[in-house]
């Protein structure tokens, strides 16, 4: 039945802001999918970084539907259970002493933008404004954010912007050292580029942006939307750069597939944002807080975060085993399971050619950038996927060195 809805609609009723694959994808189960002819793929994106426990995982099902027969939206003029779970839980878990859920990963970075500079303007007055980010960021799309993020392309078309934000390079201390003033409120950072191209920051850098921020009385604000939830093989990346920030924002794989978005606060920011001061009709839902709940459960146990680990060498093992026979890239990196792969120079620009290749072979990976070529696959893919993924890559590299 499936069958009778085409491609062509997306062209024809909706607004052209993304280019899809020319297959649909109708079924999913763990690390497959399968398209609307059953062509099956294997899956090395997970949504983008999201399906953290693959698809249609059946632990996320039975609570979705257990939360589905009893309640499904209040409003924020009342709580329910399973967001004041979820809050105790990240609390408990994290850094932070209050959380605020939203939607989505951009959601979560306006929240957070927002209460820093909040946070400046009751604490210090109104010159301490200023928000540093850096080159090639990525934050999201709402007017703030794509004007905070570090790729002029996303916010240059939608002037007037936000004003009082620069922009620095990444992993620069020097820069910042001669940049930051008495009026930054903010710094806001990705503890790994994502979409700009999978670049880790060096600890160096991170230690260095937290004793910054503390001289200057500024903000830190880790955007760990891609990082988060057990995707480097830590809860958080932060644990592992034994930098804590004061503001963390979370999405993506938090939700597992459901869409949640959450900023994590220290208390005195916190207590900055009173009722009135910020809201949403959908965050804190019930059914995308019940799912997380059993998401976080599921990921944060040291065996899964070993898995993740074990997972990463496998990957980083079979790219380099791929690459001594095809040559076709510069550079592997990323943590955990966000990884990324530098096309060589000969092959710039290339990278979705090479990701439609591998689609076609029946592989399903991402881009970070026209040179990377991005992995961001659930985190307990099985041997089998891993195998077949592979094998589905080796095809796919076969014929991009030919054409
Ligand atoms: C680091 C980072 N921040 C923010 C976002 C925006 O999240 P969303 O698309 O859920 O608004 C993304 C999405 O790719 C991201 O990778």
């Amino acid at each position: 039945m499936s069958n009778t809805i085409q491609r062509s609609w997306f062209d024809q009723y909706m607004v052209p802001c993304f280019s899809p694959a020319q297959f649909i994808p109708v079924r999913a189960k763990g690390s497959r999918v399968w398209d609307q002819e059953g062509k099956e793929y294997v899956d090395f994106a997970g949504g983008i970084a999201v399906n953290s426990l693959g698809h249609a995982n059946d632990e996320l099902k039975k609570v979705l539907t257990s939360q589905i027969e009893s309640m499904w939206h209040v409003g924020n003029g009342y709580t329910n259970e399973p967001v004041l779970k979820l809050a105790k839980i990240l609390v408990e878990n994290t850094f932070a002493d209050k959380v605020f859920f939203c939607n989505s990963g951009g959601e979560a970075n306006e929240a957070a933008l927002k209460i820093a500079r909040k946070y400046a303007l009751d604490k210090y007055g109104s010159h301490k404004n200023e928000i540093i980010s850096f080159e090639n960021s990525f934050h999201g799309r709402t007017l703030f954010t794509v004007t905070v993020g570090g790729q002029p392309k996303y916010s240059q078309d939608f002037a007037p912007l936000p004003q009082q934000i620069s922009h620095l390079p990444y992993n620069d201390i020097d820069a910042i050292k001669a940049h930051i003033s008495e009026n930054t409120c903010a710094v806001i950072v990705e503890p790994i580029i994502g979409e700009g191209g999978v670049i880790p920051a060096d600890p160096a850098f991170l230690k260095a942006l937290r004793e910054l921020c503390d001289q200057h009385q500024a903000l830190l604000i880790f955007d760990e939307i891609q990082t988060g939830v057990g995707r480097t093989g830590y809860f958080y990346a932060y644990e592992e750069t034994g930098v804590e920030p004061d503001i963390l924002t979370s999405a993506k794989g938090l939700g597992g597939g459901f869409p949640i978005g959450a900023m994590l606060v220290k208390q005195p920011i916190a207590e900055v944002f009173q009722p009135g001061s910020h809201g949403t009709t959908f965050g804190g839902n019930p059914l995308a807080a019940a799912v997380a709940n059993q998401v976080v459960a599921l990921v944060n146990q040291p065996e899964f975060l070993a898995g993740v680990q074990e997972r990463h060498h496998e990957f980083i093992k079979r790219m380099a085993d791929l690459n001594q026979r095809y040559h076709v890239f510069s550079e592997l990196r990323g943590k955990g399971l966000l990884l990324g792969a530098e096309l060589e120079k000969k092959y710039q620009g290339k990278a979705k050619t090479l990701s439609n290749i591998a689609a076609e072979e029946g592989l399903i990976a991402l881009i970070a950038g026209p040179n990377v070529l991005r992995f961001a696959p659930a985190l307990n893919i099985e041997e089998q996927d891993i195998n077949d993924g592979f094998a589905r890559l080796e095809n796919a590299l076969k014929r991009f060195v030919q054409e």
